[in-house]
């Protein structure tokens, strides 16, 4: 049948709304296809927990801690406000600045965007655990090089030193510089940080 005057069949004999319809069914076909196996293996993979509290034990510094805490608690969150390890600095939630580094399993990584539940299990370590009574090499450069202004951005840049030396310990300047450059600092003390770096270095404190 002719509709105006325009017959809707091609001269190959394939109409054209037979055509959209089939290429919608095609695309849902698609879909409903595609969809089932991605959760699937989400469910295999991630197991469901929340949107409560929620409890586990984190390995901190050698010690077992347990917390409670919601499934969206970042590490960061939990090791100042609730393990009240403040080394550990907000200085931005999305991990450009380093001040919250910290070693998970002997990866640094930023614990504003590390989430706390996804820890359980791991070995965490802070920069609290470069102090007390004989604070390490590296704590002890940034005191002699004065490596810091306000501090904010210090402790991360202590854990990015240390976790640098301990893979480089026969780092150059230019190694360090680049090694360090996850880690900023606003009142600009690079040049102090570099020093005690590369103190530690010539020390043989390292490791
Ligand atoms: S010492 Fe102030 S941000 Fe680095």
């Amino acid at each position: 049948m002719s509709t105006g005057g325009h017959d809707q069949s091609s001269s190959s004999g394939f109409h054209r709304r037979a055509f959209l319809k089939g290429s919608g069914a095609a695309a849902a076909a698609t879909a409903l296809v595609a969809q089932p196996v991605m959760g699937a293996e989400s469910d295999q993979e991630t197991p469901i927990v929340g949107p409560g509290m929620h409890k586990l034990v984190l390995s901190v510094n050698g010690q077992d801690c347990p917390v409670e805490i919601e499934p969206r608690t970042t590490l960061m969150e939990v090791l100042r406000y609730q393990l009240n390890l403040s080394g550990c600095k907000p200085v931005s939630n999305q991990g450009v600045t380093g001040g919250s580094t910290v070693w998970v399993d002997g990866k640094t990584v930023s614990a504003s965007t590390t989430l706390a539940i996804t820890c359980a299990g791991k070995k965490i370590r802070t920069v609290e655990s470069l102090g007390g009574d004989q604070p390490d090499a590296v704590v002890q450069a940034f005191v002699h090089h004065d490596g810091m202004q306000c501090g904010f951005c210090t402790p991360g840049f202590v854990v990015a030193v240390r976790a640098f030396l301990d893979k480089h310990p026969n780092a150059t300047e230019a190694d360090i510089r680049a090694g360090l450059n996850g880690n900023l600092c606003r009142c600009g003390t690079y040049a102090n940080v570099i020093q005690a770096a590369l103190e530690v270095v010539k020390g043989g404190g390292n490791g």
